[in-house]
């Protein structure tokens, strides 16, 4: 009998299914279109042994020894309810739904209620570390009841990537929370992507570099403070030639960028809790101005070049580099602080209790974030507990403000040269406004007050519903 059920054979289903057989689990595979289940089998070598084919979801729920646990890994959205439906149909009250999916949060709490009254067991956990991790060792997230997850915990903490021999596999909270912690990762992966995409941008477009000399640059800042796996691949994907033309992969790459929606959905999650994202939601715009490439077009044939200046604030090219590193250093500080304070208010709304400090250390291998730097920041969380921003402790504080110059001069050389780095320059924005013991918000009150008596607090005395003289006639 199987130990467990896997539902979807896509590409993450199916490296989900190996990786599980692999560390000596039997699985049960189910996939609707037949012929992927026998191309599956196929190609799964010796591990067909702890595999078990079947062809329909009863064969599916017969072959796993009860209380069943049964993987999702179907598209999010619709598919995930008609499968979900369909399982119920099959399976006993007592038995594990897993949705291993990027679900949204809000769908997952629905659904874990739903499935919950209807007497099952629900999980929604993110899996995060594409086709490779799946296969080999994913960073895993999971949103559940604690009995829930403590039944498969065996199972997914053998499969999860390990950082110092310790598993990248957590509950994190209740129903949504996994799902939600998934988001937000995907949220900080498009601003850590976008801003290494500006950088990119300056090299290419203020300093004439080639790709391949890019990917040693990049190369070298992975043996830095900057390592991590979107640094190592970005070495990679600018090394690459296409092997049709001999020309570098980045040059025949078209400039518009996809997304699926985790990104967008952590940018509209923070700004319904209220929590600024700016680096996370000028990542998510980004990519969205740059799927609209004919808009483009006519915006280049309309307006023609800006007006930049010739001048190289960045100084020569070595210097530059080092600039630009410690400047992508001082951004990503930003973005993660905004993200993990999204993940603070979230907790505080849902009342999860989020585990700040096993976040980071989940995070450190499998994830697409993978990096050096989640390993300071689960030691930050391990040394204070609670934190009100990343960018006010140690050693982040030290960092930002040791990389901070950095971080204006470029977005400075990029404003002067008309290289648009919307990330970057919402990192700075973010991290000036951080250190503003004063803001320009008073006249904000005055224009609300003026337009709408809606009131203000006054910075001489007790109260909060003071109105300017224009109320009484005698503003203007
Ligand atoms: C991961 C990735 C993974 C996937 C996203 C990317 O953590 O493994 O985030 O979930 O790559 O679907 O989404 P976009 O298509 O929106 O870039």
């Amino acid at each position: 009998m199987a130990d467990i059920g896997l539902v979807g054979l896509g590409v993450m289903g199916a490296n989900l299914a190996l990786n599980m057989a692999d560390n000596g689990h039997t699985v049960a595979v189910f996939n609707r279109t037949e012929s992927k289940t026998d191309a599956f089998m196929d190609a799964a070598g010796d591990l067909s042994a702890r595999l078990v084919p079947c062809r329909s979801l009863g064969e599916l729920v017969a072959a796993i020894t009860p209380p069943r646990p049964v993987v999702m890994m179907v598209p999010a959205g619709a598919a995930v309810d008609q499968q979900a439906e369909a399982l119920a149909e099959k399976l006993a009250p007592g038995d594990l739904m897993i949705d291993a999916g990027n679900a949204n949060f809000r769908e997952t709490q629905r659904r874990t209620e739903l499935y919950q009254e209807r007497g099952f067991a629900y999980l929604g956990i993110g899996v995060s570390g594409g086709e490779e991790g799946a296969r080999y060792g994913p960073s895993i997230m999971a949103g559940g009841a604690a009995e829930a997850y403590a039944r498969v915990e065996p199972i997914l903490a053998s499969i999860a990537a390990r950082y110092d021999d310790e598993p990248c596999a957590a509950r994190v909270g209740p129903d949504g929370a996994g799902h939600f912690v998934k988001t937000i990762h995907n949220g900080i992966e498009y601003a850590d992507m976008q801003m290494i995409a500006e950088i990119y941008g300056v090299l290419r477009d203020g300093y004439d570099m080639a790709p391949a000399d890019m990917a040693a640059v990049f190369d070298r800042w992975n043996g830095g403070r900057l390592k991590s796996y979107l640094i190592e691949i970005t070495a990679k994907v600018l090394a690459a030639t296409d092997p049709d033309t001999g020309r570098p992969m980045t040059e025949i790459i078209l400039d518009t960028a996809g997304q699926k929606g985790t990104g967008r959905w952590s940018a509209i999650e923070a700004q319904d809790l209220g929590v600024p994202a700016t680096v996370i939601e000028a990542a998510v715009a980004a990519r969205s101005l740059s799927a609209r490439r004919d808009l483009r077009q006519t915006g280049a044939a309309r307006l023609g070049a800006a007006a930049g200046t010739a001048s190289d604030p960045l100084g020569d090219r070595d210097s530059a580099i080092g600039r630009l590193e410690r400047a992508l250093l001082a951004g990503k500080i930003a973005a993660y602080a905004q993200g993990f304070d999204v993940m603070t208010q979230a907790s505080d709304v849902w009342g999860w209790n989020l585990p700040f400090g096993t976040i980071a250390r989940i995070w450190r291998a499998g994830c697409i974030i993978r990096s050096v730097f989640l390993d300071d920041i689960a030691r930050a969380y391990a040394e204070a507990g609670a934190i009100d921003n990343l960018m006010l402790v140690e050693p982040f504080a030290a960092m930002l403000n040791e990389a901070e110059a950095d971080l204006r001069a470029v977005v400075a050389a990029a404003v002067a040269q008309a290289i648009p780095v919307p990330a970057l320059s919402s990192a700075l924005a973010y991290l000036d406004t951080m250190r503003s013991a004063r803001t320009t918000a008073n006249l904000i009150q005055g224009q609300r007050d003026f337009f709408g008596a809606h009131g203000f607090q006054r910075t001489d005395r007790d109260g909060d519903d003071f109105h300017g003289p224009w109320a009484m006639g005698l503003g203007g």
